[in-house]
C-alpha cells in the first residue's frame, strides 16, 4: 500500500512539475516551485544575512512545502519574495520575456556561493549549467571534448557558432552529445570531504542552430543553439543560468565584475581536467575596439573583458559562459569567442554579447 501510494505520489509530482520541480503557493499567495532551500537563492541569502527579522524567519517556515524525511534540508516554496507582502522584485522583473525560459527561481542560484572558495578552483555544483560538448571524432569511437556550453533551460544549450560550424564538425567530428553535471573529467564520480555529485549525464544532440549570420564577417555573431534530444532533470550539479533580461539587465556598466569558468578547453588545446574560475573585468567597448581595429572589427553584440593578470579566458572555454552575479543571481553575459595571444593581459579577452541575441534566443527555441 505503501508502494503505491508512494507511485501515486510520484506521478502526481512528475505531472505537475515545471521542468522537475513541483509548483507551489508561497505565504503571500504567489506560485512558485517547491526546492531545496539552498536551491532557492532569495530566501537563502536572507538565511546568509548576520540577522534576519523575526519575521523573515517565519515568512521562511511558513514556505517550507513537500515536507519529507528523505533530505535534511527543508524545501521551500521558492518566488522572488522574501517576506510578507513584499517583493524583492522590481517591475521589469515581472515581465516573462519568453514562458520556455526559466524565472529567477530557478535559474541562476548557486549552492556554493555562500562558501568561501579559494584560488581558482570551483567547488561542486558550482555553475552548474556549464557542459561540455562531445564530439565523435571521424576516425574514431571515443568521444572528445572541445568546448563548453551553458544550459539556459531544460532543452537547450547555448555555445559558440565556432564550436560547431561545419568547419569545426569537418575536423573535429559531429557534436553527439553534451555532458552535464561534470567537475573533474579525470574522476569518474566528483566527491570533496565525502559528499560525491552524481555521476554527470550524457544527453545526445537533437539539432544545432548556427545564427544564420555566422561566418559572414570574421568573429561576428558566433551564438548557437543546441537542443537536447530529451528534456534534462535539474539536480543540485544539473541547473539553468538565467539571461539578462530575466533579471531586467539592459546593458553593461562600465567596472562590471564577471567571472569565466571552465576547463580551460580550446580548439586546440586543453588545460585543466577540473573546472576552473577567474574574475574579469569589462573593458570599455571603445577601448576593446580601438585595440583590435587593426585585426578585426568589433560592434555591439561583442562583449571585451580582461583579468588582473595572465590567464584570461584560456581559463574558459570556447563556448563557454562569462558570467555577472546580479541581484543573487547567476546571469549569462557573455560566450567565450576569442582573444589573441591567449593569455595576454594586453589583449581583453571577447566574448558574445548575450544582451544582443536574447530576441535571437527566444525565437529560435522551441517546447
Ligand atoms: C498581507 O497583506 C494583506 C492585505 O494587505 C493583509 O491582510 C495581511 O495581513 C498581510 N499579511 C501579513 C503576514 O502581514
Ligand atoms: C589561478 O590561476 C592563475 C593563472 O592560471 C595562476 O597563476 C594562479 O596560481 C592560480 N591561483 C591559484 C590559487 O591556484
Ligand atoms: C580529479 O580526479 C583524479 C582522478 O580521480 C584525481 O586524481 C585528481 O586529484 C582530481 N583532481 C582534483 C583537483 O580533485
Amino acid at each position: 500500500m505503501k508502494v503505491i501510494a508512494a507511485v501515486l505520489l510520484c506521478l502526481l509530482i512528475i505531472r505537475t512539475a515545471h521542468g522537475q520541480y513541483v509548483s507551489c503557493t508561497n505565504p503571500n499567495q504567489r506560485t512558485g516551485y517547491c526546492v531545496n532551500i539552498p536551491l532557492c537563492v532569495p530566501l537563502n541569502s536572507v538565511l546568509a544575512k548576520s540577522n534576519p527579522t523575526d519575521s523573515e524567519m517565519r515568512f521562511i517556515r511558513e514556505s517550507r512545502c513537500l515536507v519529507s524525511d528523505q533530505s535534511d534540508l527543508p524545501f521551500v516554496c521558492c518566488t522572488p519574495d522574501t517576506d510578507y507582502n513584499t517583493t524583492r522584485a522590481r517591475p521589469n522583473d515581472e515581465v516573462i520575456h519568453s514562458t520556455l525560459l526559466p524565472d529567477r527561481s530557478i535559474c541562476g542560484g548557486d549552492i556554493a556561493y555562500n562558501q568561501i572558495t579559494k584560488g581558482n578552483e570551483t567547488v561542486l555544483t558550482e555553475f552548474a549549467w556549464m557542459v561540455l560538448l562531445e564530439y565523435r571524432p571521424h576516425d574514431g569511437q571515443q568521444l572528445r571534448t572541445y568546448c563548453a556550453g551553458s544550459l539556459i533551460n531544460n532543452r537547450y544549450v547555448v555555445t559558440a557558432a565556432h564550436c560547431v560550424s561545419a568547419a569545426t564538425r569537418a575536423r573535429k567530428g559531429d557534436v553527439v552529445s553534451v555532458r552535464l553535471g561534470e567537475h573533474n573529467t579525470s574522476a569518474v564520480v566528483d566527491c570533496l570531504n565525502g559528499r560525491c555529485l552524481p555521476e554527470p549525464v550524457q544527453i545526445a544532440v537533437e539539432e544545432i542552430r548556427i545564427h544564420e549570420s555566422f561566418g559572414t564577417r570574421l568573429f561576428w555573431n558566433d551564438i548557437a543553439l543546441i537542443r537536447l534530444a530529451r528534456e534534462v532533470a535539474y539536480s543540485p550539479s544539473i541547473r539553468p543560468v538565467c539571461l539578462p533580461s530575466t533579471v531586467g539587465l539592459q546593458n553593461w556598466q562600465s567596472g562590471q565584475a564577471f567571472t569565466v569558468a571552465g576547463w580551460g578547453r580550446t580548439l586546440t588545446s586543453e588545460s585543466s581536467p577540473v573546472k576552473m574560475k577567474l574574475r574579469v573585468t569589462y573593458v570599455e567597448p571603445g577601448l576593446c575596439r580601438r585595440k583590435y581595429a587593426s585585426i578585426v572589427v568589433l560592434g555591439d553584440s561583442h562583449l571585451c573583458a580582461e583579468g588582473r593578470s595572465r590567464g584570461d579566458s584560456c581559463d574558459g572555454d570556447s563556448g563557454g559562459p562569462l558570467m555577472a552575479f546580479h541581484e543573487g543571481v547567476w546571469v549569462l553575459g557573455g560566450i567565450v569567442s576569442f582573444g589573441l595571444n591567449c593569455g595576454s593581459r594586453f589583449w581583453p579577452a571577447v566574448y558574445t554579447n548575450v544582451l544582443s541575441y536574447e530576441t535571437w534566443i527566444t525565437q529560435n527555441i522551441r517546447p
